[in-house]
């Protein structure tokens, strides 16, 4: 961001209570909630210490609650062991032995149910395998599998002999599973020969042989899951099937105790520039806040069945689906496949037949499906589900209110849930039981999460009319530690803006008049326009409240006389126009944005495309289209994309 601040836009005035029913029934009240924010505000430490001693089994407790003396790599717990998989699974076992931990549903049916007791059986069979393979404590494990059971199973085993996952997702290509095998300097990949996605069998094996065939020289075994059954070679002497390998193994496996903060995981993320980053988290701090956030934002009740839809190959996949809700005790869904298969109607009746209690899901999710009109969720029963979340990008209000109506029914609270792969868990959210929601605002950050806005000096931004950067103010327990192999980058990218004195999130944020933040889009994305300075997220937001659009992404074209100039590609409901009909479009849309936030955010060009840019987990990759718009040759990587084929509408010459 260069001077000036940020202008906000965007005026939604509505704001919904929680629905009494709700709060009657909530884990959290309003006073304890209270009481949270009391203590955190007061003494943070003290607040995460008791956090810490309420929700984590040690096996040693720490010395030290915040050692700061090698600022901005802070330790939390210092002294603390424990073990992570041993806080998600064994200590269920005297009262949840039975309790259904995960029910899973594959894309072509089959549905498994496994106890807390079956779970830490399987887990600890496959522990014993991964120590039979000479895996020990700090060795660095990839996983590339499909969205099963088995994925968790090997995060947990990984984490209760205290070995670094890092899980790839399924969708990436052999050359990002090689880029990031070698990073982490991976002793062992564990795969499968496929997954089941899109209606048709994911070819994992064949990637990971190409990925291995390129050169990861320190991978030593690889475990392969059969899933798919199709035929795929076996390097003898290098390859073992999972069946094989747990087979002589003892299902009981001590869980080793572990530095609080030793490495838990690495998870890759893209960043704006350059090489991908490997995330990493430790162990103690980063299951608290999974486990916490997952209590509170979710109103955790013994008789739920959670379903985040995220993949284990993304952070909310992590926290939301393989740590946090286990960790608490609860009934988690996982789902192998793709939303449309065999139907649109594929999300809502898997919530039917498994009586899902709390969905939470992506807002390019909801606004996928809400393209299939409201009779797809209409018919199925909907009604165990009472609380809805959001994650991954701004929910604009138009998306937000079809997800109230349709999905919530309209008695389902919406938490939208801002916080990144660095953050581990979720920072701001609303607490369904007690915040009241406006539309598209992910409310307030939950206690011991000293969340602000700054402006470039790093002074705090008080104008709600005025945004800024998104910043924390003081270290967590779930944060990130460092960049593996890299901590001037981890330096770099989060502290040096600011001279160590905050963390920088890279978003741009503004509040409103009730104390509500507001995510604009990322710093980078921000528009200059004659001399305005305007997040993304609202331009996009009036679009899309348009009735003939589905989706938008705005980005800046340099021009001469405002600066940037705003380019909007659209994806219109229905057919893609052309001709007399395009330009009739241009021009409503145009008039529409004018009205709905003023002639500044007016687009000055538009193009229509079938669909957008994306990153795998759904990100509207703006950088590929400032590239696009400005007319220059894209250099960016686009063997992620999940359609390719749109370049060409995106340049507009097809
Ligand atoms: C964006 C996903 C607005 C934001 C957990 C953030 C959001 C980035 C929200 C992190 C939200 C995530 N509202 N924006 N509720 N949630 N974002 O690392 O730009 O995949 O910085 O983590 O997604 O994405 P990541």
């Amino acid at each position: 961001m260069s001077e000036g601040n940020i202008k906000s836009i965007l005026n939604e005035e509505r704001l919904f209570q929680p629905p009494t029913d709700f709060v009657k029934q909530a884990a959290l009240s309003a006073t304890e909630l209270e009481q949270r924010y009391a203590l955190a505000a007061q003494d943070s430490n003290a607040y995460w210490e008791k956090m810490a001693t309420d929700l984590i089994v040690w096996d040693k407790p720490w010395s030290q609650v915040l050692d700061d003396s090698k600022a901005p790599n802070y330790k939390w717990f210092s002294g603390g062991e424990l073990n992570v998989s041993a806080n998600c699974l064994d200590v269920h076992l005297e009262t949840r032995a039975d309790k259904t931990a995960i029910i899973f549903e594959g894309e072509q049916g089959g549905v498994r149910r496994i106890s807390y007791a079956e779970l830490t059986s399987e887990v600890s069979r496959f522990a014993n395998a991964l120590k039979a393979s000479g895996i020990s404590c700090g060795d660095r494990v990839v996983i590339y599998m499909p969205m099963v059971p088995e994925a968790v199973i090997a995060m947990q085993a990984c984490a209760r002999i205290g070995a670094i996952h890092s899980v790839v997702f399924g969708g990436f290509s052999a050359v990002a599973l090689r880029d990031r095998i070698n990073d982490a300097g991976a002793r062992m990949l564990i795969t499968a020969d496929g997954g089941f996605r899109g209606g048709s069998p994911v070819e994992l094996k064949r990637a990971a042989d190409e990925a291995l065939s390129g050169g990861c020289p320190t991978i030593e075994r690889v475990i392969v899951l059969q899933r798919t059954k199709q035929d795929v070679p076996m390097k003898v002497g290098r390859d073992i099937w999972w069946s094989d390998a747990i087979a002589d193994q003892c299902d009981e496996c001590a869980p080793l105790p572990v530095e609080a903060s030793h490495p838990l995981f690495l998870l890759y993320t893209s960043g704006s520039t350059g090489k991908p980053k490997g995330v990493q988290h430790g162990s103690a701090g980063y299951l608290l806040n999974a486990r916490l956030t997952y209590e509170t934002v979710f109103d955790y009740q013994e008789t739920d069945v959670f379903w985040c839809t995220a993949d284990v190959g993304w952070i909310t996949g992590h926290s939301y689906v393989a740590y946090g809700p286990l960790a608490a005790g609860a009934t988690i869904l996982m789902y192998e496949g793709s939303p449309t298969v065999p139907d649109a109607g594929r999300f809502w009746k898997i919530c039917e037949t498994h009586k899902v209690t709390v969905f939470y899901t992506a807002p390019t999710a909801i606004r996928a499906l809400m393209r299939f009109g409201d009779e797809v969720p209409e018919s199925y029963d909907l009604s165990s589900i009472r609380l809805l979340g959001s994650v991954g990008e701004p929910i604009n209000p138009e998306a937000w209110t079809w997800y109230h109506r349709v999905i919530g029914r309209e008695v389902c609270p919406i938490v939208d849930t801002w916080w990144q792969t660095e953050t581990g868990g979720i920072m701001m959210s609303p607490v369904p039981s007690v915040t009241a929601t406006p539309p598209g605002s992910c409310t307030q950050p939950l206690p011991g999460i000293a969340a602000d806005i700054v402006d470039d000096q790093g002074n705090t931004v008080t104008s709600p009319e005025l945004g800024g950067y998104l910043v924390i103010r003081k270290p967590w327990p779930s944060m990130l530690q460092t960049i593996w192999g890299d901590n001037d980058r981890y330096i770099e990218t989060y502290w040096e803006k600011f001279h160590g004195r905050f963390y920088v999130a890279g978003d741009s944020a503004h509040t409103d008049k009730h104390g509500n933040f507001w995510i604009m889009g990322r710093i980078d994305d921000v528009l200059n326009v004659s001399g305005h300075r305007l997040g993304t997220m609202e331009v996009e937001s009036a679009l899309v409240s348009h009735e003939k659009v589905v989706e938008a992404a705005v980005v800046g074209r340099p021009d001469e006389i405002k600066g940037e100039a705003i380019f909007a590609y659209v994806v219109p409901c229905g057919a893609r126009p052309s001709g007399d009909d395009a330009k009739a479009l241009v021009k409503e849309l145009r008039a529409w944005v004018s009205k709905q936030v003023g002639p500044i955010a007016k687009p000055d060009n538009i193009r229509f495309a079938d669909s957008l840019p994306k990153t795998r987990s759904g990100k509207i990759m703006r950088r590929l289209l400032r590239t696009i718009a400005s007319g220059e040759a894209i250099t960016q990587d686009t063997s992620t994309l999940e359609d390719p084929s749109i370049l060409d509408q995106l340049r507009g010459e097809d």
